[in-house]
């Protein structure tokens, strides 16, 4: 076969040699007329979930080496979520945008995608979609549980539960200050199936990552043999032209969906499918998760929603014999970087710890997956976690809070004046894709001291961003249109009554309909937006779409293909 490669290497006029001698150094002749395979490594000191990719990528690069490749490691945008301001999301299609176009501008054939904290596997998957060159994701895997005092201490979520135990009293700062060195045990990123870990396991299902390797603790030996594996793995694919485009299909989506509702996932995920499903051409809407989704048990008794982290979900038979758990669900159809159909992946996955992934008789919730919910506050759409949810709050009314920005609701959620009871539901805004800019993790707002020192530990509450995979609560999200593009939510003031209705499907507010479009949007809130002049965010603001499609800019939907530009020389 003709590799992409050979535009840039073949011949003996003077743009081959030039391109040939610059990459020589040491390499033999014979290595231009063989695949070379990039491999896209998100390590960063910033990025401290992905700091051990560096090692990792040798591993893939042996891998390549051993089947006839040649390796070449491409450092690319790194997001780390915990650092980076003010959201990694802000910066997600331009980390995919940056990927894709250094992917098409250079001599490769094939591509190994080195991602692991939230947002690096989606990136690295939306550029790989577009450019539709060989792509294989090897996720970086989750880090060890942690203890404090005894117990077990998971990345994210005990960060939430701690810290409202301190603002309830129970907890003293010094003893929350004393946990921060527990949490971190190991290189990897969260261990809780947060957005991180779900998006491993998510991009597995999708067809994407070699079977069997999600999942894999990033300190475990068998890491590093998985990436000599999908070195291997590259070379073999680009020799047959496995390209993302012949093999990831609306089947393919589907058993992602099942995945994600089996194992408890992200919300994040919603967003991230749908953004990777553009890239591609596939149709995947907010109703194919509730549809594909809601029939599917929770099988993973993991936190947010369970008890265990993410080195139990691997001793207890890892991915695969949680999706054989639920086989009769997968599309057989759907194809894998192997090139082989997922389900023939699952054949002889046991279950070896059945308190970790539960058997189908014994889940942890009957039905998983994420509701879409529509009403007058959401009419394109707005998502809730069921297992993040408390039953008592699925079918609620209650009067709004309104908060015209987070910094508006840090600075009144603990007045002991601020009017508010465990039946109020707490509305943030200002914060969608457009608004914040970025859509940031706040929907999960913490609640008013005064009450989490009553004992109340959950409420309803409804913003335009998004959640961290890793926190919990009754939490309507990713209202779409969102506030700052002229969604309804902007028009909701403080005491109009919300009612959230999960099995309607429904979240409207109870004001008549020609009021509410007689209203103006929230002076408050347009007058809190940031308004930036130049620059990416100016870009962002300008092109993002709503996170009922994905929250992708307009321009980068689709693919351009791997089509070589023009030479300069
Ligand atoms: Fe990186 Fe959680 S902060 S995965």
């Amino acid at each position: 076969m003709q590799l992409r490669s050979a535009q840039w290497y073949t011949g003996d006029q003077r743009n081959s040699y030039i391109h040939r001698a610059w990459m020589r150094r040491g390499l033999p002749a014979d290595a231009f007329s063989r695949p070379q395979i990039a491999i896209a490594n998100t390590a960063s000191d910033l990025t401290p979930c992905n700091s051990h990719l560096d090692e990792v990528a040798r591993a893939v690069a042996d891998g390549v080496h051993t089947a006839g490749g040649v390796p070449l490691v491409l450092p690319v945008v790194s997001l780390g979520e915990t650092q980076v301001r003010p959201t990694a999301m802000l910066w997600r299609n331009m980390a995919a945008m940056a990927t894709e176009e250094m992917l098409r501008a250079n001599p490769v054939d094939g591509a190994v995608l080195l991602g692991g904290c939230d947002k690096t596997i989606p990136s690295l998957l939306m550029a790989a979609a577009s450019v539709d060159i060989p792509s294989v994701v090897l996720p970086g895997g989750p880090m060890l549980t942690g203890t404090f005092r005894g117990q077990p201490l998971g990345c994210g979520t005990d960060v939430w539960r701690l810290s409202e135990e301190v603002r309830a009293g129970t907890l003293s700062p010094e003893g929350f200050t004393l946990s921060e060195s527990s949490m971190i045990r190991s290189r990897g990123h969260c261990n809780t199936m947060g957005t991180a870990s779900t998006m491993a396991v998510v991009a597995e299902a999708l067809g994407t990552v070699m079977p069997g390797v999600a999942g894999t603790p990033a300190p475990d030996s068998r890491l590093l043999e998985a990436a000599h594996a999908t070195g291997r793995l590259a070379v073999e694919m680009v020799l047959a032209d496995r390209r993302p485009s012949t093999f990831l299909t609306r089947a393919s989506f589907e058993n992602a969906i099942v995945a994600l509702a089996a194992v408890g996932g992200s919300t994040n995920a919603v967003v991230h499918l749908l953004a990777i499903a553009g890239r591609l051409g596939v149709e995947l809407d907010l109703d194919d998760f509730e549809r594909v989704g809601a029939r599917v048990p929770v099988l993973a008794d993991l936190q947010p929603a369970g008890r265990f982290l993410m080195d139990d979900l691997h001793r207890a038979g890892g991915l695969l014999a949680l999706l054989n758990e639920v086989r009769d669900l997968l599309d057989p159809s759907a194809l894998t970087v192997t090139g082989q159909p997922l389900v023939s992946h699952l054949n002889g996955a046991t279950v070896y710890d059945p308190e970790v992934i539960r058997p189908r008789e014994r889940p942890l919730m009957a039905e998983g997956g994420i509701r879409a919910l529509r009403g007058n506050l959401a009419p394109s759409g707005a998502v809730i976690k069921p297992a993040a949810a408390s039953p008592h709050l699925m079918r609620h009314s209650g009067p709004a809070v309104v908060f015209d920005s987070i910094e508006d609701f840090r600075a009144r959620i603990d007045d002991p004046d601020l009017e508010v009871d465990a039946s109020s539901v707490l509305v943030l805004r200002g914060c969608g894709p457009k608004g914040y800019p970025g859509m940031p993790e706040v929907a999960n707002m913490p609640l008013p001291k005064k009450l989490l020192e009553a004992g109340v530990r959950d409420m309803v509450r409804v913003c335009d961003g998004r959640m961290s995979g890793t926190a919990y609560g009754t939490v309507v999200l990713h209202v779409s249109p969102e506030a700052a593009a002229g969604g309804p939510l902007a028009k909701v003031r403080t005491g109009d009554i919300i009612t959230l209705d999960v099995e309607a499907r429904r979240i409207d507010v109870e004001v008549p309909e020609a009021e509410l479009a007689a209203r103006e949007p929230s002076r408050a809130m347009l007058d809190a937006l940031p308004r930036p002049r130049r620059g990416w965010q100016k870009l962002y603001i300008e092109h993002v779409m709503q996170a009922d499609t994905g929250a992708d800019l307009d321009f980068l939907v689709g693919s351009s293909g791997s089509e070589v530009t023009r030479e300069s020389h």
